[in-house]
């Protein structure tokens, strides 16, 4: 089990509130980030911060993952993210968030092999997707069918052991695309393709996603590559909404199943993991000669809408996942020859709003979802799936944050504060009275 560093001390902050002062701890990180620790702020001066958005908060220290994003630095586990899609697999960074180290030769085979023997669903649950309606949005029926995987497994409600937390793990990763790719299925009125265990991890994906009973599909080795990466850049990106809602969740003790179908929740939202879907809407807009590209970007300055795709709350020079998306789109595309229009547009309004004040003094840059919804479209992914590839690619981000707050041994239930804005207290009024 991988073992958690602590946070240093490096001095004191002085707070005078009222003539009093009080002397608050700094803790600092391994990157040299300072933090004013407030844990005892209340009981002491009987005041709270108020930072709406947590833009300013720290709710916890954590050895997964950093992001700098004032320099565009991205590293799991000490590894940039850079290398990690140069050289490694979505199952190699799963493996890595998880337990901390790279996997040797028989780590790899071992974990692939868990994997495969994961892959299935009771067939019982099996039955689930019948109850839905073929237009149920996949998001819905992901968290769903995730949650409900706990009742067939009520042995990993309580992990107790590393060999319970690699069974849930395991379970939750493989099983998840082949519950993402049945969505679809029945979206489509198609058979349930079962998964390959033969088949890589995003081959297999892809054959329950497209393959018929008659005719296996055969994705060319680009399609894989960029499948991959996608997989890979979502893989953590810390504290973020989904995954705070993760560590939320499991403040309470709740079990993973239910803890990460949270996430699967709050990633679901248009800010979220619902900006590729944004883009490609707004991308078809342009293409359908709704309003052109300076149309466009006039209207966003107008606040009549956003550029999805665009500025992000850690980055603020660039995101280092959008680099690597646009050069894998355009690989992807030129190689199987797929011509999508959209990219053309995309580079153009990327490019027509990157010279514009207007973004660059608010250091708006594309993020990671600008150019991933490209690659998505190309790999015969429909839309209302978009976030979905997002949850299966952020699974193991999810599982290995929910890992580190379940063993790290500071049981504090989240219950942030607030400041009161209502009605001051008042008499109650009989319903005879009440005008
Ligand atoms: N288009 C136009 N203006 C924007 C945008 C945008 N995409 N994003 C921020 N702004 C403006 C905003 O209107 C505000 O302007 P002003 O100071 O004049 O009021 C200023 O920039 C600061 O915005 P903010 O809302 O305070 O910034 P934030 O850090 O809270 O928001 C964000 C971050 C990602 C929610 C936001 O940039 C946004 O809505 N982007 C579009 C949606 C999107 O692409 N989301 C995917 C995020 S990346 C995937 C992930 O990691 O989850």
């Amino acid at each position: 089990m991988v073992k958690k560093d602590r946070m240093k001390t490096d001095g004191k902050a002085t707070l005078t509130l009222n003539g009093q002062t009080y002397e608050l701890p700094v803790i600092v990180g391994t990157e040299n980030e300072h933090a004013i620790d407030i844990t005892n702020l209340r009981n002491e001066t009987g005041y709270i911060t108020f930072d709406p958005g947590f833009a300013n908060t720290g709710s916890c220290s954590s050895n997964v993952t950093f992001v700098d994003g004032e320099k565009g630095i991205l590293r799991y586990r000490g590894y940039p993210i850079e290398d990690l899609a140069a050289h490694g697999t979505f199952i190699e960074t799963a493996y890595l968030l998880i337990f901390g180290e790279l996997p040797t030769r028989t780590e790899r085979q071992e974990f692939r092999h868990l994997l495969d023997e994961q892959e299935l669903l009771h067939e019982d649950l099996r039955h689930h997707f019948e109850g839905f309606p073929s237009n149920g949005h996949p998001m819905a029926i992901l968290s769903a069918v995730i949650n409900a995987l706990g009742c067939y497994h009520p042995d990993l409600l309580r992990i107790n052991t590393e060999e319970d937390f690699l069974r849930a793990a395991a379970k939750i990763i493989s099983k998840v695309r082949t519950i993402a790719a049945w969505s679809f299925r029945k979206a489509q009125g198609l058979p349930f393709m079962y998964p390959d265990p033969k088949l890589t991890y995003c081959r297999n994906f892809l054959h329950m996603m497209h393959s018929l009973p008659h005719r296996p599909f055969e994705p060319t080795d680009a399609q894989v590559r960029a499948l991959t990466l996608f997989f890979l850049l979502h893989a953590d990106h810390e504290q973020n909404c989904s995954c705070s809602t993760v560590r939320m969740v499991q403040s309470t003790e709740a079990n993973m199943f239910a803890s990460v179908s949270a996430g699967i929740c709050a990633l679901w939202g248009r800010l979220h993991g619902g900006a590729n879907a944004g883009v490609i809407a707004m991308l078809e807009k342009i293409h359908e000669g709704n309003f052109s590209v300076q149309e466009c970007v006039e209207r966003v300055k107008k606040k009549e809408f956003r550029l999805m795709g665009f500025g992000h709350r850690i980055y603020k020079s660039f995101d280092p996942r959008a680099k690597i998306l646009r050069e894998a789109a355009n690989d992807m595309l030129k190689s199987t020859g797929y011509n999508d229009p959209l990219l053309d547009i995309a580079l153009e309004l990327a490019e027509t709003a990157l010279n514009d004040e207007y973004f660059t003094e608010r250091k708006l840059y594309p993020n990671v979802d600008f150019y991933s919804g490209i690659i998505l479209r190309a790999l015969g992914i429909p839309v209302n799936m978009f976030p979905v590839m997002f949850a299966i690619g952020r699974m193991p981000g999810w599982i290995a944050h929910w890992n580190e707050a379940n063993t790290d041994g500071i049981v504090k239930i989240h219950r942030p504060r607030q400041i009161y804005t209502g009605r001051a207290p008042r008499k109650y009024v009989p319903l005879d009275l009440r005008k």
